[in-house]
């Protein structure tokens, strides 16, 4: 029998485009409001939240879990054993739609098994309305339906989706709010994420994600900076602040430009800090010169090229070409020592020309990237780019796909190859993915490295001599059996 469904809102791409300058994001302190019913609902149950996407998705998992286990519920990594179980989504490309329809199917048995299982949905997918009209129509088990906008409004959700047995929809295309004091249970206890600004104004033609998080938008400074400080009093080693365009920081709000909050950051103290992602267009010198001053900002710069043609890069929107690229990459090389410097290119956009793809090969030979994610165009429902027609077949994309990787590893482990002899500082993570006698972590400039050590040393910084080098990856050996920073 077909459930009745509580649609609170559904999403709506055109509302979602807006961009209202006289529309100011209201601050939400206290945002998480969790009233009597709720508040050990989860005693003796737990949850399984599984995140897909970028680190602004694996940040909102955090929060996700921190405000379940506010209503007491217990974590799990095993699904089967979940009372509630929340697939947190992205949008960017096919493939990651794909894959949570097919997780979608799969858990169907779980919820026939335990009909008191609650089935959540949620994150940039469902930000889409075909994408929850396609959830309500064939996906009855699937309980509650919430966008990227709502996560503080989990406490009331859940208790309508638990209480009235409706599946429940609630998803805003609004310009966004800002949440604050939101809950979390970190996903590391040396690596933090911290947001300071949600949304995207630029509209690249071929992007989602600005109809999925909607309006550029800048937490305070002051906010933002007590969160470091904590972190650094919890004995954080790391932070990396988050914003889908950091460069953009402080515009909104007349509050101070990303440059100055970097310099704030550093001041704090944290050991290592990390930014993610900086657009080309919006990229100043003021902030290259605080990433040159300070030590503890780490010398690894994230700049999506995506296209290295004129035309292409013109009709992708992205506001800058080839040469002030090239000249941005210049200026960073030349004043901060020993920069590595990263990328994210797509090919294949539509009536991509074998010239225009020979222009992003030549770009990707001159700047030598220290690594970069590399996609095959994927039309978003929505955006301009997936109206256009398109000339190019998927065998000439994957082809043309290939020989970019292929170029890319080559020079990727020339770089990496520099390294032979050479001691590197490296935060240590922890056990590598493959093997329990190796410990993993990441050098200041983003090399993972790989080093037989102690575990004791797992979340400390430790010197470590390179033997041998890998395209992805480094191997050595610690050089100390004291740890630097804990000597
Ligand atoms: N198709 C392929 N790749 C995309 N990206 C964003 N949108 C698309 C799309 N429609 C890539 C860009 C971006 C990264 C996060 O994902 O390279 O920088
Ligand atoms: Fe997408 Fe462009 Fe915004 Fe990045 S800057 S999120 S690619 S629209």
């Amino acid at each position: 029998m077909k459930r009745t469904i509580q649609v609170k809102e559904v999403p709506n791409l055109k509302e979602a485009a807006k961009r209202e300058l006289n529309v100011k994001p209201e601050f939400i302190y206290q945002s998480v409001e969790i009233d009597d019913t709720m508040k050990s609902i989860g005693k003796n149950k737990k949850f399984f939240v599984r995140t897909y996407g970028c680190q602004g998705n694996l940040r909102d998992g955090e929060v996700i879990e921190g405000i379940l286990a506010r209503m007491q519920f217990e974590k799990t990594e095993d699904m089967n054993e979940a009372d509630v179980i929340i697939l947190n989504t992205c949008a960017v490309r096919e493939n990651a739609e794909k894959k949570v329809f097919g997780e979608i199917g799969l858990l169907k048995k779980l919820k026939l098994a335990n009909p008191d299982l609650i089935f959540g949905v949620c994150g940039c997918m469902v930000q889409q309305e075909h994408i929850v009209k396609r959830i309500l129509e064939t996906c009855e088990h699937v309980d509650l339906v919430f966008g990227t906008h709502n996560i503080h409004h989990l406490p009331t959700l859940l208790k309508e989706a638990y209480f009235s047995k409706e599946r429940v929809v609630e998803v805003l295309s609004n310009q966004g709010n800002i949440a604050e004091d939101l809950p979390s249970i970190r996903a590391s206890k040396t690596k933090a994420w911290v947001n300071i600004m949600y949304g995207c104004n630029k509209f690249c033609t071929y992007c989602i994600v600005p109809y999925t998080r909607g309006k550029e938008r800048s937490r305070k400074s002051i906010d933002i900076l007590n969160e470091v400080q904590e972190l650094k009093d919890a004995g954080y080693k790391e932070i990396t602040v988050l914003g889908q365009n950091v460069n953009a920081y402080g515009k909104d709000l007349n509050d101070i430009s990303f440059a100055k909050l970097l310099e704030k950051i550093a001041l704090i103290g944290i050991d290592r800090i990390r930014f993610t992602t900086s657009h080309p267009w919006d990229f100043s010198d003021e902030l290259i010169d605080v990433i040159a001053k300070y030590d503890n900002i780490m010398p690894h710069i994230h700049l999506p090229v995506q296209s290295g043609d004129d035309d292409i890069l013109r009709r992708m929107g992205r506001r800058y070409n080839s040469k002030t690229y090239l000249e941005l990459v210049d200026k960073i090389r030349s004043k901060i020592k020993d920069v590595a410097i990263t990328t994210d290119i797509i090919v294949g956009f539509p009536n991509e020309s074998e010239e225009n793809f020979e222009n992003t090969m030549k770009l990707a030979e001159k700047v030598r990237y220290d690594g970069a994610f590399t996609f095959i165009y994927s039309p978003r429902v929505g955006t301009p780019a997936a109206k256009l027609k398109d000339n190019v077949d998927m065998k000439t994309k994957k082809e043309r796909f290939n020989r970019l990787t292929d170029l890319i590893s080559k020079i990727q482990l020339e770089i990496y190859k520099k390294y032979q002899d050479k001691i590197v500082y490296v935060l240590v993570d922890g056990y590598s993915k493959t093997n329990d006698t190796i410990l993993s972590g990441y050098t200041e400039d983003m090399k993972l490295v790989n080093f037989k050590g102690n575990a004791k040393f797992i979340g400390q910084i430790v010197p470590v001599m390179i033997t041998n080098c890998k395209t992805f990856t480094l191997e050595g050996e610690m050089v100390e059996t004291r740890c630097l920073n804990n000597q």
